[in-house]
């Protein structure tokens, strides 16, 4: 192993431990690990494919002189899962999640937990302090109860109770402290200076951040498996895939210099030919860099009392990180955005009922800032992007479901004796009525029919029937008179225009209502075809599920 550590302020490089965290020159705390790109060049490719897709796959590119499998909890190799309803919605087919759920505390700070504690351990640390807004701290206590480290998790009182039990369940001392997580940090930090305890440096931790690149380096090779590579070299070398877009919800901002550190280095060694662009995404009521980046400005300015229900990512004070991260997204020609929490737990709404993955509030801000920079032409539709993915969904759901989201079967409590049959079928049909609103889908793409069918059935009971051809959905209309037609406008043979020519010639189908949806430029002339003649227009590729439902419901109504 070949690392060394350089100060990003004076350039003094020296061996690397985990436990100095100073310059000896200039006593700066911003430094870099780096390795032999020269001979990982060479070496690399020969290595990896003979080793499991885990974390140490790169141990290479780690700040580790002996990696510890008894302290390993299987972390890294998640998932990559292309998000095929949400691309058909959005129009763009390339979304794809790295599913850091699937990490042992499920979210991606168990990356930086398993390598930084590795350090910890090798350089005999057996009692440390951490200040968090929960997520790093679960991560942390898990480790450290492997480890054999005493953790001082210090974290905020907006952090949820259910976060802070499992910090609590890992053997960590959790102290929650009334004020902001600025605030904590410093408390944090006293509280070690006065123990002389090893106190965890957030964005400056080497370790951490070393980390953090194994997203960047799993995303290459998982895409490069998926899509195939991006090009040949001279010698018939393949250039590995990086994604257009790397996009994360931004706190103290660990993850993405980690991960930006991840793609220069991949970039350096060859690996890949160019850098994603990176997309980093804030909270509305705590976007220091957001907002500091559309002003303009170098350094940051503070956000001193975050107004947040996200409270993962209510870091008011990121300091150096941001320029930093500028920098980056400068270069890589990315962005920064902020979005409300509404927004966030929409975009959470979304994903779990269009993916089935429950994400954290956290992880969906960086969601609806994808939603975000698609809809303002920052992204194009055919964009490949990564977007980080977290778990942890307990605290939000009272946010995002309303009442009525379980239908309750109350059972008559003679039911057994008396009339079973009969008990059992009222209980029933309280739960569900008889009729449902019918809607019939008309396309004759059998992905955008079930599209349209999963939005629909996502949100409650709709009757739905198919057709997938102009004759088809003739036939079905007429007899089974929907109270909807959802309709396409290009198919062979029969069209849309010609259906719905058709449809209104008839009187028992004459006003049922129509919402056309399209992937087709409308020209003024199919315009005014339509005219009078359907009750909404949809473009397909932008829309989201809660929209075209909002159309629907308005409609049926
Ligand atoms: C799920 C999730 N997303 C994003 C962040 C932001 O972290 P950072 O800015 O340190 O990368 C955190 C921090 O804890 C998190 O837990
Ligand atoms: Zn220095």
């Amino acid at each position: 192993m070949s690392f060394a550590v350089r100060c990003l302020d004076c350039g003094h490089t020296a061996p690397f431990y985990p436990t100095s965290t100073n310059c000896l020159r200039c006593n700066s705390q911003w430094r870099e690990v780096e390795y032999d790109y020269e001979t990982l060049a060479k070496t690399l490719p020969l290595q990896l494919p003979g080793r499991p897709f885990d974390l140490w796959r790169y141990r290479e590119l780690l700040p580790i002189r002996n990696p510890n499998p008894s302290i390993a909890l299987g972390e890294g190799g998640t998932p990559l899962i292309q998000a095929v309803n949400l691309g058909m919605m959005l129009g763009c087919p390339n979304i794809f999640i790295k599913d850091e759920r699937q990490g042992p505390t499920a979210s991606f700070k168990d990356r930086q937990a398993a390598v930084t504690i590795a350090a910890l351990k090798e350089a005999g640390v057996t009692e440390m302090v951490a200040a968090s807004t929960g997520n790093v701290a679960i991560a942390y206590s898990a480790y450290a109860a492997r480890a054999g480290i005493k953790l001082w998790a210090f974290v905020t009182s907006l952090v949820p109770a259910v976060k802070m039990r499992e910090i609590a369940l890992y053997g960590s001392q959790v102290v929650k402290v009334t004020g902001s997580y600025d605030q904590t940090k410093q408390v944090a930090a006293e509280f070690a200076h006065q123990r002389g305890l090893y106190l965890d440096m957030g964005a400056r931790t080497n370790t951490s951040i070393e980390a953090m690149k194994t997203i960047a380096f799993e995303s290459i090779e998982q895409l490069t498996a998926l899509l195939g590579p991006a090009a040949l070299t001279p010698e018939k070398r393949s250039i590995w895939r990086t994604p257009d877009w790397y996009i994360q919800a931004v706190s103290g901002g660990m993850g993405p210099l980690g991960v930006a550190k991840g793609f220069r280095e991949m970039e350096r060694m060859g690996f890949i030919d160019r850098l994603p662009a990176l997309g980093a995404i804030q909270t509305e009521g705590c976007a220091p860099m957001v907002d500091s980046w559309k002003k303009g400005l170098e350094t940051v300015i503070p956000v001193t009392s975050p107004r947040t229900h996200i409270e993962t990512l209510a870091t008011g004070d990121p300091g150096r990180a941001y320029t930093l991260i500028r920098n980056h997204i400068d270069k890589s020609h990315g962005a920064f955005e902020s979005v409300s929490d509404e927004e966030a737990f929409r975009a959470m709404h979304v994903l779990a009922k269009m993916e089935g993955i429950s994400a954290e509030p956290a992880a969906a801000v960086a969601f609806a800032g994808l939603f975000k920079l698609v809809r303002a032409g920052i992204i194009k539709p055919k964009d490949t992007f990564v977007v980080n993915c977290s778990g942890h969904t307990m605290p939000a759901e009272q946010f995002i479901l309303g009442d009525g989201w379980a239908r309750n079967v109350v059972l008559p409590s003679k039911l057994m004796e008396e009339t079973p049959q009969e008990g059992l079928l009222a209980a029933l049909n309280r739960v569900a009525p008889d009729r449902f609103p019918r809607v019939a889908i008309v396309d004759d793409s059998a992905e955008a029919r079930h599209l349209i069918r999963r939005i629909l059935q996502s949100q409650g009971n709709f009757t739905i029937f198919e057709a997938s051809s102009g004759q088809e959905a003739l036939k079905l209309i007429e007899h089974e008179v929907p109270d909807l037609i959802v309709l396409d406008l290009m198919m062979p043979e029969m069209d849309g225009f010609a259906v719905l020519d058709t449809l209104k010639t008839n009187p028992e189908t004459a006003n049922i209502p129509v919402i056309v949806a399209t992937a087709k430029e409308l020209t003024s002339d199919e315009k005014s075809r339509l005219e009078g003649q359907i009750q909404s227009l949809m473009q397909k590729g932008d829309f989201l599920n809660d929209e075209f439902l909002d159309e629907v419901r308005t409609l049926i109504r």
